[in-house]
């Protein structure tokens, strides 16, 4: 029987869904939770069979009483908090955007410090959103503890995540990491202006063509190695509570693009090259280095394929709406 029980909130999103994965596929016992019942994004990545090992709950994080319930009664020894609301929303409604983002995590380590000792680990999903814009970062590569100059509702909600954890270490030594992703692709990923990436890789196996809505250098971080990431950092054992860069691949978005052709000659992909990310994308990740001693990172290219891959098993088996390509 697996010694690890992880628990993840928001497990119906893409990183979620490659987190559940990886998990069932080293055997530990998971409890997958979210606001949303329909497992349609783990199924994008995941059988049936493996879908059968997890324990799937709904849980709204904003209920404070039912996070704890479900940490104690599954015997959870590991939290991976993913649950949030995106910068479209927060901006739209910025009460629920902060009822979810901000109090969900308060709710979170609250249940993790009720329940220390049985839980052993909390990794959770901080943005590379609590940045301001590149300009303002003179020094590059920008470290984990550059200003954090937050620019949306979003940003600003997790930078309040951020420092929480911090004051729960502080006040009651409960330690946690915090992880700034930029652009996570992969199969997925289907929601926001920087899934266009991911929708670029789909595209290709639709054989239709698409267009990227923005140029420049980004960072981009492919989901696989992000929810292993989660998984590692939550592992760690680390004491103290910090939040970390991710960066992994840097590059222009017309580089991605001529990536693509040139493995894919039939790639249809055109990008707006003078509309860039309002983000810095020289990330330091020598946080994260040093708590993980090898952060995972599948080469470009083969994230690429396997990407491709996927959708186009995905597609000959009528599991993805092409229908995201046009929004
Ligand atoms: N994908 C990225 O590029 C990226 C970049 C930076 C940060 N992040 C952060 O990483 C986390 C996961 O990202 P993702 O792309 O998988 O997100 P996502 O939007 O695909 O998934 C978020 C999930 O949270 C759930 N949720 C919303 N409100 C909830 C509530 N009240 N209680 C429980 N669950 C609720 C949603 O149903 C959804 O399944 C998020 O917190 C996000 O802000 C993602």
């Amino acid at each position: 029987m697996s010694v690890e029980t992880f628990m993840l909130t928001g497990s119906m999103g893409c990183i979620g869904a490659w987190t559940l994965r990886n998990l069932v596929r080293e055997g530990v016992r998971v409890v997958a939770t979210d606001l949303a019942t329909d497992p349609v994004r783990p199924r994008q990545v995941m059988s049936e069979e493996e879908l059968a090992q997890v324990t799937f709950a709904k849980l709204d994080v904003t209920d404070l009483n039912a996070v704890k319930q479900i940490v104690a009664e599954q015997g959870i020894t590991h939290v991976i908090h993913l649950a949030g609301l995106q910068v479209p929303f927060c901006r739209a409604n910025p009460s629920v955007g902060a009822a979810v983002n901000v109090v969900g995590t308060v709710n979170i380590l609250e249940a993790v410090r009720a329940h220390w000792g049985q839980v052993k680990g909390l990794s959770y999903a901080s943005s590379l959103a609590v940045l301001g814009p590149a300009d303002q970062y003179l020094e590059t590569p920008v470290r984990d503890d550059a200003p954090l100059l937050p620019a949306t509702l979003y940003g600003v909600y997790k930078q309040a995540n951020e420092w929480t954890a911090r004051i729960y270490w502080q006040d009651w030594q409960i330690p946690s990491i915090g992880l700034r992703p930029y652009i996570v692709y992969g199969v997925a990923r289907d929601q926001g202006m920087t899934s266009d990436i991911a929708k670029a890789l789909l595209a290709v196996a639709a054989g239709r063509p698409y267009h990227l809505r923005f140029g420049g250098p980004v960072a981009l971080q492919y989901a696989d190695d992000v929810a292993r990431i989660f998984i590692e950092t939550a592992r760690s054992g680390y004491q103290g509570a910090t939040a970390c860069n991710l960066r992994n691949d840097v590059v222009d978005v017309g580089d991605f693009v001529a990536m693509v052709k040139a493995r894919f000659p039939n790639a249809q992909l055109t990008y707006t090259a003078d509309n860039l990310l309002p983000f810095p994308y020289d990330l330091d990740d020598s946080g994260l280095k040093r708590i993980l001693g090898t952060v995972p990172h599948t080469p470009l290219e083969q994230a690429i394929d396997e990407t491709v891959v996927m959708f186009k098993t995905l597609l000959a088996e009528n599991l993805i709406d092409l229908k995201q390509l046009d929004g």
